[in-house]
């Protein structure tokens, strides 16, 4: 039985050192080329790779990160798990990062960086959090961490998923009505959905027009979700004020793409959350124990969903 860890070196050493405390029965390789396929149980990795059919009592595919829209389900066979990854460091850094956008459209930062570059010093209107909704499409573990983190500065909260939720102080909305519900009494709308077949292209012209005029778009999901086109007439517009984007598509966009240099959006380069090694090895080594055990692993998914 062996671990085969596929991703990069340095990570690697971090999960090495764990396995190695934690579970010292299950030998842990790094190298694909020299491992005995037969003897793997358990793969992490970003993609599926294309000689994946040599690991024939492979039990459990690990994703590296939170997200598996990468992986390609049709080839992996239907016995083994596909597993995400949830562990504190993404959480922590996701909810950082939504915090820092929250409040920079909150507090018209991209207005004012606009403002700076053309040497112009004033003020512009600023309404108190109170009356700032916050929206967050996603309601697993990312979006409820990001709410809870948002709490305190006073945003009344709001978050939409497939299934019906209940949090404390944030109205949940669920299905096509809740999602009008909340798309209309969002100031600012954060997208933190997985990419499946229903979410591809979600974020598009119907949806922005739904939203109050003025609003704010954070997109930390995946980039196909987003139609660059769309966001941009809406952004032109005025209809909506501005957004912070941190996945596109393709990733990097290409030179001269308009979001490079729009007043109105803020870029960062899929950098929102990334896996913690750590505490991702941690994470890692509960849900073997737990396969184990006989129970499902943390962060199972379910083909059907494509989440
Ligand atoms: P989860 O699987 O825990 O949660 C997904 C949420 O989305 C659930 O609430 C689910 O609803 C909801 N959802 C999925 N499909 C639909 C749908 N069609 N309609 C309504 N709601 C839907 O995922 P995570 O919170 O761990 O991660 C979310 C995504 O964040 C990842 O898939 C990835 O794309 C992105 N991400 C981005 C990073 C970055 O750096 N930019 C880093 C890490 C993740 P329900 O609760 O009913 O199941
Ligand atoms: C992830 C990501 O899915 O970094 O973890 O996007």
């Amino acid at each position: 039985m062996t671990f085969l860890f596929n991703s990069d070196a340095r990570r690697g050493a971090v999960f090495a050192d764990a396995f190695a405390k934690e579970l010292p029965d299950l030998p842990f390789e790094m190298d694909g080329a020299t491992v005995d396929p037969d003897t793997v149980r358990y793969l992490i990795t970003w993609t599926v790779p294309d000689n994946l059919a040599r690991y024939r009592n492979l039990e459990i595919l690990f994703s590296i990160g939170a997200g598996v829209d990468q992986f390609r389900f049709d080839a992996v066979p239907a016995t083994v798990k596909i597993v995400r990854m949830v562990e504190e460091g993404i959480v922590r850094m996701m909810q950082e990062y939504v915090t820092l956008a929250v409040l920079a459209l909150h507090r018209n930062l991209p207005g004012y960086l606009a403002q700076q570059r053309a040497g112009q010093w004033r003020d512009i209107p600023q309404p108190q959090a109170g009356s700032r909704r916050t929206g967050v499409l996603g309601l697993g573990q990312l979006g409820q961490a990001v709410l809870d983190r948002l709490k305190p500065f006073g945003f009344p909260l709001a978050g939409w998923s497939r299934s019906p939720r209940q949090i404390e102080s944030v109205s949940c909305h669920h299905g096509k009505a809740g999602l009008e519900k909340m798309l209309a009494a969002s100031d600012i709308l954060v997208c933190l959905l997985p990419l499946t077949e229903e979410t591809r292209g979600f974020l598009n012209a119907d949806l922005f027009a739904k939203l109050p005029e003025g609003a704010a778009l954070v997109h930390t999901g995946r980039g196909p979700q987003l139609d660059h086109q769309a966001l941009v007439a809406a952004l032109d517009s005025s209809h909506l004020s501005a957004a912070m984007i941190d996945v596109t598509d393709p990733e990097p966009l290409p030179a001269g793409h308009t979001f490079w240099s729009h007043p109105k959006i803020v870029m960062t380069p899929h950098v929102a959350s990334v896996t913690q090694p750590a505490t991702a090895a941690q994470a890692v080594i509960d849900n073997i124990k737990r396969h184990r055990a006989g129970l499902d692993p943390i962060g199972l998914v379910d083909r059907s969903r494509g989440y």
